[in-house]
């Protein structure tokens, strides 16, 4: 067990329901939670903010370093912080979400947001859920799984989730399904390229198209149950 940690990594793009999945199974666990894509996420805010230019790397390194990023690990608490203030809805809104990643390419952002995604894990217990967790951030992690499912269906999920968790294909800031998979295309194919996103070779590929959240969260419960880490 010496080279296994009480991770459980959940990979995968954009709408594969890796959130809700990974949520839902530390909580089950017990274990903590920690969402890496709300790392970038707040990092490009306070890029953003401090009005550095996107185009010069040395100063989005520099802006970057300056952030002051807090995630929570609790499951139930989906606050994500830039200094005091609790900026989890303006990080999923349009701005943040069509420059994140630009943002998260750079390889010294990507070592910064390491080191503190490892220190949100702590050695007790932590469902871990990003693209680059069971290949970089925790690659001895007990448990390793890529979430993926149809475009059509990850588009779906994401519009209703933008809708604010609704089953709607017409988004809150009126997006409609299509923008809505444009989007998804779009980051699919930046963050394919700047973050690789590619299935590690000891993790379960779960395509969860067809399949009930409770069936998702159950066949993951049931991996960290065999792998011995868990009572
Ligand atoms: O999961 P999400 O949509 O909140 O992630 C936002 C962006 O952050 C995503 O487009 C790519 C980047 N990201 C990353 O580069 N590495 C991670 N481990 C998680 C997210």
């Amino acid at each position: 067990v010496d080279a296994l940690v009480k991770v459980v990594a959940v990979d995968g793009p954009a709408g594969s329901g890796k959130s809700t999945v990974a949520r839902r199974v530390a909580k089950a666990l017990g274990w903590r939670f920690v969402d890496t894509g709300a790392t970038y996420r707040a990092i490009t805010l306070a890029v953003l903010r401090s009005g550095a230019d996107l185009r010069d790397p040395d100063a989005v390194v520099a802006a970057a370093q300056a952030a002051r990023v807090g995630v929570s690990t609790d499951p139930e608490d989906l606050s994500v912080l830039l200094g005091d203030e609790d900026v989890a809805q303006e990080i999923r809104g349009e701005e943040v979400t069509g420059r994140v990643s630009s943002v998260s390419a750079l390889p010294e952002v990507r070592l910064l947001l390491r080191d503190l995604q490892r220190r949100a894990m702590g050695v007790d217990g932590a469902v871990v859920e990003g693209r680059d967790i069971a290949t970089v951030v925790a690659p001895r992690a007990a448990v390793k799984v890529y979430l993926d499912a149809d475009p059509a269906v990850r588009a779906e999920r994401r519009g209703a989730q933008v809708a604010g968790g609704t089953h709607q294909t017409r988004g809150a800031e009126g997006q409609s399904l299509r923008t809505v998979t444009q989007d998804l295309q779009r980051r699919d194919a930046q963050d394919s390229q700047t973050t690789a996103l590619v299935a590690s070779d000891g993790a379960v590929h779960i395509d969860t198209t067809s399949m009930t959240l409770d069936d998702v969260v159950a066949t993951i419960i049931d991996m960290v149950r065999a792998s011995g880490l868990y009572p």
